[in-house]
């Protein structure tokens, strides 16, 4: 079948070892099923795996794409959920130590046909188009758990979204908004401030400026060029999600003090359950929501979608059709 695949690692090229071509139709295990995949969307994650992180050696060649909706064999149009735990594990699949996202040990979804467990698939309504689903597995799941399990948020209260411009920050921005939140964000870039404006934030700020009044809750993504603004931006008693290190892990100052003496949460968040997919599929079936998309481009062209996303080039997700 037709397949974007991963043939070779390269930290400093990671295009380089990317594939458009052939591989075998996939055999379902027991309890698997195939799925018709009719679109798939790009993450981070497909770049980090073409740079040798979180994908092994030995696994190679290994077929990428975490994300996507497409037909389960008898036709329903569904949506695939990314995270494989073991058959055997019970309750939050996220808590399982063994679970993996597909593309890291099971083949990804930049193919004609994906296999995942039976249970890996929520139905897509029909007022969503395989596009729009194939943009929810990863981001948009990864930012409904950060902002309403992890976050414990509701309508009105406020949240400040760190990084504008990011894929996940894109959808905290926008589900937030749906969520009836009052949506604060903060980007380097004017460009994308009003952007951010455009999608649902109410204000919009420079990274690290001075906020108007402390928020209930900051969305982090960045890392260490945000941490410090993020503690001193909440309230006594606020929480800060984290999902991911963009500019680094490493902080000169975790305002420690601050976090013990104001009585801050400090959550970590990854990913989401197949419960919380379905929740996010019925959030958006019901408000009209939809994900931002930057462009949509035929599978066969994925090599430039990858090649925009490591540049940087992109406002909402990149979606690959068949
Ligand atoms: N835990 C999970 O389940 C999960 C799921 C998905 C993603 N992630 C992680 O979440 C992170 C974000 O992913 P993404 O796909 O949204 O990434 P992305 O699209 O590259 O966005 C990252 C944003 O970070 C901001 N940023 C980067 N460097 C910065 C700096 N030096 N100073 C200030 N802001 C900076 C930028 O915002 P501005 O340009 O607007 O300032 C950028 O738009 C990644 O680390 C990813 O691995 C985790």
């Amino acid at each position: 079948m037709f397949a974007v695949y991963a043939e070779a690692f390269s930290s400093d090229d990671p295009l380089s070892g990317l594939v458009v071509g052939e591989r075998p139709d996939p055999t379902p295990p027991d309890g698997w099923t195939t799925i018709t995949v009719k679109a798939a969307s790009l993450n981070h994650h497909d770049l980090w795996s073409l740079r040798g992180v979180g994908l092994k050696q030995e696994r190679l060649p290994m077929i990428l794409g975490c994300d996507a909706a497409g037909l389960d064999e008898d036709g329903n149009e569904v949506v695939v959920h990314a995270v494989i735990s073991e058959p055997d594990w019970s309750g939050d699949e996220t808590l399982d130590p063994k679970r993996s996202l597909l593309s890291e040990r099971h083949q990804g979804t930049f193919a004609d046909k994906v296999v995942v467990p039976r249970a890996n698939v929520v139905a897509k309504p029909p007022s969503m188009s395989f596009e729009e689903a194939a943009c929810l597995p990863t981001a948009w799941l990864t930012a409904y758990r950060m902002l309403f399990t992890q976050g414990g948020l509701k309508a009105g209260d406020t949240v400040l979204v760190q990084g504008a411009g990011g894929g996940v920050a894109t959808a905290l921005i926008t589900l937030a908004r749906a969520g009836g939140l009052k949506v604060l964000a903060t980007s380097r870039d004017e460009a994308k401030r009003s952007r951010a404006l455009a999608i649902g934030a109410h204000e919009v700020f420079e990274s690290g400026a001075r906020l108007p009044a402390k928020v209930d809750a900051v969305m982090e993504t960045v890392g260490r060029a945000t941490w410090s603004h993020s503690v001193r931006s909440l309230r006594p008693g606020g929480k800060i999600v984290i999902s991911g290190t963009t500019s680094g892990p490493d902080l000169d100052d975790a305002e420690l003090t601050r976090i013990f003496f104001l009585q801050l949460q400090v959550i970590g968040s990854t990913m989401g359950t197949r419960a919380e997919l379905a929740s996010l599929v019925t959030m958006l079936d019901a408000t009209g929501t939809r994900p931002l998309i930057d462009r949509v481009l035929p599978m066969m062209q994925a090599p430039e979608g990858f090649a925009a996303m490591a540049d940087g080039d992109v406002f909402g997700k990149i979606v690959l059709t068949r």
